[in-house]
């Protein structure tokens, strides 16, 4: 997996990206806390560390998080070791935005998957370095920049806000508002890439019980059994998770990282396995092995109407524990 040495480039070359970053390090720069930089990876990230020696790394594409680590565990997030940050579809790994809709669109499969959101160049709002040691950074969104077919239905009405807030935990809310005078139908999800040690000795706690949306048995009804276990392919909706903490036990890494959604009544969990991985193309060799995602999400039942004037948040906080 890239480290962030890798993803950060120190290089002061006279790129447009290096010109863009030094420009927003002089506007948005907190020292110590939040740093621009030319990614390795061709676009322009912000670089947040808190005062415990957490980092994270967010691209301006995408609202993209690319990285998590903390001190005592290391690498929380995965990102693919093939990343692009200027290929037309989003870098594989981290925590892209789906957003305003979730998987295919709901009425027009032209419509690119998952929404415009993680494929778009979001705007730097706010940069904040807490009294409490954590490194904040808001970016924006608006419906009505998007300059191709998905600004019908409504969307052209939008904004979304993505808050960014690492301490000893990393915490990510994003905000949709309504500024239209018409109700607007979405979906979304905070689509996060575990890094995990071994898939195959990976469970996924906290959803025993729950209905779920099979995604690859033609959208059948099921309810979860136990602990969520991985032998192959599996992509799955779970459904009223509102207020539970779905958490992932990796006894290769000896660790638990708990993933606590709000504004969501449905996780989403999901491996390619070898098959889908090898159609997919960009998650390098065996890395279907190496990640795992948990999404917080408003998706299957869980559709989010937005009325003039309204906003909805939609966050989840990522935390590590030694098992
Ligand atoms: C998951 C979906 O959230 O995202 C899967 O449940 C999908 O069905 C996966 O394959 C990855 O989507 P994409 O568009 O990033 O390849």
């Amino acid at each position: 997996m890239p480290s962030y040495s890798a993803l950060a480039s120190a290089s002061l070359a006279d790129t447009p990206q290096a010109r863009e970053a030094s420009d927003l390090d002089a506007r948005f720069g907190r020292p110590g806390a939040v740093a621009f930089r030319a990614s390795a990876l061709g676009g322009v990230v912000a670089e947040l560390t808190a005062a415990d020696g957490a980092r994270a790394m967010v691209a301006l594409k995408g609202a993209h998080v690319l990285g998590f680590s903390l001190p005592d565990f290391g690498d929380v997030l995965w990102l693919s070791p093939v990343a692009r940050l200027d290929a037309v579809k989003p870098a594989r790994g981290g925590i892209p935005v789906c957003w305003p809709w979730f998987g295919p669109h709901a009425s027009d499969a032209g419509r690119p998957a998952h929404g415009f959101a993680r494929t778009s160049t979001w705007t730097v709002l706010a940069t904040q370095h807490g009294h409490d040691g954590t490194a904040l950074i808001r970016l924006g969104l608006r419906g009505a920049d998007i300059a191709d077919r998905t600004v019908a239905a409504g969307y052209a009405d939008l904004t979304a806000t993505l808050d960014v807030t690492l301490g000893t935990t990393l915490r990510v809310t994003l905000t949709s508002r309504n500024h239209g005078s018409h109700p607007v139908a979405i979906t979304g999800a905070l689509h996060s890439y575990f890094a995990i040690g071994d898939i195959a000795v990976t469970t996924v706690d906290g959803l025993a019980g729950r209905p779920y949306i099979d995604q690859l048995d033609g959208g059948t009804l099921k309810r979860e059994a136990g602990p969520v276990r991985f032998e192959g392919e599996l992509d799955r909706i779970y459904q009223d998770t509102a207020g539970t903490a779905a958490t992932i036990v990796d006894a290769a890494r000896a660790l638990r990282i708990v993933i606590a959604n709000s504004g969501s009544r449905a996780t989403v969990v999901w491996n390619p396995g070898p098959g889908k991985a090898a159609r997919l193309g960009d998650l390098g060799p065996d890395g279907w092995r190496r990640m795992l995602c948990v999404e917080s999400a408003n998706a299957g039942a869980d559709v989010v109407l937005l009325e003039p004037g309204a906003e909805h948040a939609l966050a989840t906080e990522i935390s590590v524990q030694a098992l």
